[in-house]
């Protein structure tokens, strides 16, 4: 477990096993608490410098033994990069590149570390504190582990240390905040490395319940008996190779004054393991959808964050969860179903099953008379093959404020989004001979037609679809603050989204 606290008082009488300070690129003479902490150590910072070792370039840092000389046996020095470019995106770096550093360092269970920006760096204290937190909270982030012997947590407590009292509050405000967005971060990552033995639909269910039972969240699980009720066969057809039960997730957060406002729906695909069903995947690499489920992992994650941050809007997180397994009651190509608002379509691929579970979902939101709709989907290779694996997310949206809206979202919370066209022409490629539209595209419209299928099954509402494919799960750390395997994609983009829409 980390803990955070916050201290007021100079960062160098600080009692703990390490203390942060930082340094911009091209500063010669620290200042601030960086200055304090150079001239308590002779100058020793300042030699660093002068001898070449170390410029203050983001992502490098410097390690220094205070032989007695401070209250702390160790300091690290963080680069911060050019004054005139930092923002908080630098701040939640520098965070996560001291937390990881120390974290290789046996002795270091606790430290404390000032809040970059706050100070010369002129950021907002209060966004500044939540962006730390969020970046060493992340940093340290241990995907389960089902070993014998158990992993010690290396780091347990951050103190945030401020010299200005009236600066406290707004820094208290940002930590649990920051702690909030992170833990929801942190869940999502969870959500998505389970593996498919252990994490399915209804397992998923129970484990999204057992995190938001304090939140006042309303929580609606539909089973398949339900769905059949509803007319969800779109749904229903992806679940039916599979033993375990297909369940709609529903989330709800309508604080007081609320309960009328037409709502922001979230709807993310949740594959719990998509096998491709009838027309099967490659063996090789297989294990990895797994995390077919990302999208509903951040609908769910963001819908918690949004409660416990009071977020004064009406907001409701939608995930069709599923199982797509080969079997002799599976679905298969050339079948044809009929939907919760009565369009139809045929299956080409078995393996296009997460727009099959989105269409039927897509139908369902209407009943919200959402305000907008934006789906999360691990949809397609090919927003991998387009945008390029890790790089962006594809976003399509049939409404131009919203597009924007996610834009600035992403811009934000660093969680990138590239726009892609909902061109009319994809349409020719998802004609079917027999039904209203086929699931499956030729090889040269892979991402677009997913797309324009999805589209097809929206009713009357802005809406946008973000296909993550390339980036719920990363082979290599993709940034400071995530390690590699699951990332938990969108989470903080949805958040961010929803305060500001
Ligand atoms: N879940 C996959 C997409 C995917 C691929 C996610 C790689 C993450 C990494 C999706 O269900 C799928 O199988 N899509 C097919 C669609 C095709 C059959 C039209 C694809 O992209 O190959
Ligand atoms: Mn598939
Ligand atoms: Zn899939």
């Amino acid at each position: 477990m980390l803990t955070f606290s916050i201290k007021q008082g100079n960062i160098a009488a600080a009692e703990t096993d390490c203390i942060v300070v930082n340094l911009f690129a091209g500063v010669t003479t620290p200042g601030g608490a960086t200055g304090a902490v150079d001239q308590a150590l002779d100058g020793a910072i300042r030699r660093l410098i002068a001898g070449g070792d170390f410029t203050g370039e983001a992502g490098t840092s410097a390690l220094l033994y205070t032989q007695g000389a401070l209250p702390a046996p160790r300091v690290l020095v963080v680069g911060l990069g050019p004054a005139a470019e930092f923002d908080l995106a630098g701040v939640r770096r520098a965070g996560a590149e001291a937390a990881k550093r120390l974290a290789g360092i046996k002795g270091v269970t606790r430290f404390a570390t000032i809040v970059h920006g706050a100070g010369i760096g002129g950021l907002d204290a209060a966004a500044a504190a939540r962006t730390l937190t969020e970046g060493v909270r992340l940093a340290l982030y241990q995907a389960p582990q089902y070993r014998r012997e158990e992993k010690a947590a290396s780091i347990t407590s951050c103190t945030l240390v401020e010299f200005s009292p009236e600066k406290l509050d707004a820094i208290e405000q940002g930590v649990v905040q920051g702690e909030i967005v992170a833990d929801a971060v942190c869940d999502a990552r969870d959500w998505v490395s389970e593996p498919g033995n252990v994490l399915y639909p209804a397992a998923f269910a129970r484990r999204v319940e057992a995190r938001i039972t304090d939140t006042g969240l309303k929580m609606t699980v539909l089973g398949e008996e339900e769905l059949r009720e509803l007319g969800m066969n779109i749904f229903l057809a992806v679940s039916a190779g599979s033993e375990r039960e297909a369940q709609l997730l529903v989330l709800e957060h309508a604080p007081a004054g609320t309960e009328d406002d037409a709502p922001l729906v979230l709807v993310g695909k949740g594959v719990t393991f998509d096998t491709g069903g009838i027309s099967l995947k490659p063996g090789a690499e297989m294990w990895r959808m797994k995390s077919d489920m990302g999208g509903a992992a951040a609908v769910m994650a963001a819908l918690e964050a949004v409660a416990r941050l009071d977020v004064p809007k009406r907001v409701i997180g939608v995930a069709p969860c599923v199982e797509n397994m080969p079997d002799g009651r599976a679905y298969r190509p050339g079948d044809i179903f009929t939907g919760i608002n009565g369009k139809t379509t045929e299956i080409i691929s078995t393996d296009a099953e997460g727009r099959l579970a989105l269409a039927d979902a897509l139908g369902y939101v209407a009943r919200y008379e959402p305000r907008a709709v934006v789906d999360l989907a691990t949809l397609t290779g090919a927003v991998s093959i387009a945008l390029g694996q890790g790089m962006a997310a594809g976003l399509f949206a049939n409404d131009d404020a919203l597009r924007d809206g996610l834009l600035a979202a992403a811009e934000q919370s660093s969680e990138r989004l590239w726009p892609l066209p909902l061109y009319d022409e994809y349409k020719e490629s998802i004609k079917s001979d027999m039904a209203e539209v086929k699931n499956g595209a030729g090889r040269f419209s892979g991402v677009g037609s997913s797309a324009k299928f999805l589209e097809h099954f929206t009713e009357g509402y802005p809406w946008a679809h973000l296909d993550i494919a390339g980036m719920a799960w990363a082979s290599s750390s993709p940034n400071p603050f995530t390690p590699a395997g699951a990332v938990g994609f969108g989470v903080r983009l949805l958040i961010d989204f929803v305060n500001a829409y």
